[in-house]
């Protein structure tokens, strides 16, 4: 069985193979399908601990699309939110559903609930990793730059938040650059032969082909948001930061976008088509990976 857990230990044939699927269900989206849906018959639910607006959406609509139907359960509407143990709610939506998209703090838990629900589990964001954005962001770059190896990604501010972890594990298998402009405090955890991690957030953009933010305060950290806004301050992106990288650099953000924090409010609507271009194939990755976590693997490969 499959699951979407983290982007480590995925090989590129495989990640890309799912890009491959996304980029049919871009194009063909609306047009009328030849039989069953590759979810036909399933019920997935979405049990989510944080808030959301595009993962959510995004799975519901696929998840219809794809002929299954999605059962949205808000973690503090269920038990778990009253302190059942994950494991056991693992026990019980897997006698129940077929697949679950879980968002939640510790990737330890959406570890623990596919082991014990023994469905398809995709992460759909913890405190460590968020992969279904990163997968959908490469869809983004090569849609609208071409092959993303050998690309300069300059990401800046909280390089130490799921967002840029998950990217760090994106440019050892997809093999980019990937460069962090952080303070200190916030620094990837580690860095090596595809990350590295400046201080500065210019010298990070300097020739990137991509420039990238997330929020500076992640869901979970809001106690520490005027802190925070003090130390990042000097992180945000704007035409500034735009003019030292390439001249043609994409300027993306996974979204929330709070304007005047990370990115300043000119340079988001300068490039809204672009963000929410990047917002939109979060549909059409979710279609990749759910076609791709359904599809029976060749005898002997798993
Ligand atoms: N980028 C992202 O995951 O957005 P949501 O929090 O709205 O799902
Ligand atoms: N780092 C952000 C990502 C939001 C999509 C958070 O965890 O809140």
């Amino acid at each position: 069985m499959r699951h979407f857990l983290k982007l480590e230990g995925m090989n590129e044939p495989e990640a890309r193979h799912i890009l491959t699927l996304a980029n049919k269900a871009k194009k063909n989206r609306g047009k009328k399908s030849k039989g069953m849906g590759p979810l036909a018959g399933q019920i997935w639910a979405l049990i989510f601990t944080k808030a959301s607006t595009r993962t959510r959406v995004s799975f519901e609509v696929a998840i219809r699309e794809l002929g299954g139907v999605p059962s949205f359960l808000s973690a503090a509407e269920i038990q778990l939110g009253r302190g059942e143990l994950v494991r056991d709610t693992a026990r019980v939506m897997g006698r129940m559903v077929h697949g679950a998209v879980i968002r939640t703090f510790a990737q330890a838990d959406v570890e623990e609930f596919a082991d014990f629900a023994k469905i398809p589990t995709i992460n759909a964001l913890t405190d460590d990793e968020h992969p279904c954005q990163i997968l959908s962001d490469i869809f983004t770059i090569e849609e609208k730059r071409g092959p993303i190896r050998g690309k300069k990604i300059a990401f800046i501010g909280d390089a130490a938040c799921n967002v840029p972890r998950s990217w760090a594990e994106a440019a050892k298998i997809f093999d980019f650059q990937l460069i962090c402009g952080a303070p200190r405090e916030f620094r990837p955890p580690s860095v090596g032969s595809h990350v590295s991690w400046t201080e500065d957030p210019g010298k990070a953009a300097t020739g990137a082909d991509v420039l990238y933010t997330d929020v500076w305060v992640s869901m979970g950290k809001e106690a520490e948001t005027a802190e925070r806004e003090k130390i990042f301050a000097p992180y945000r992106i704007d035409r500034k930061l735009v003019a030292q990288a390439k001249k043609d650099v994409l300027v993306l953000h996974c979204l929330p976008a709070y304007r005047g924090k990370e990115i300043s409010a000119e340079l988001l609507e300068e490039r809204a088509q672009d963000i929410f271009d990047q917002a939109e194939n979060r549909l059409h990755t979710q279609k990749g990976i759910l076609e791709w976590i359904v599809a029976k693997p060749l005898r002997g490969k798993e």
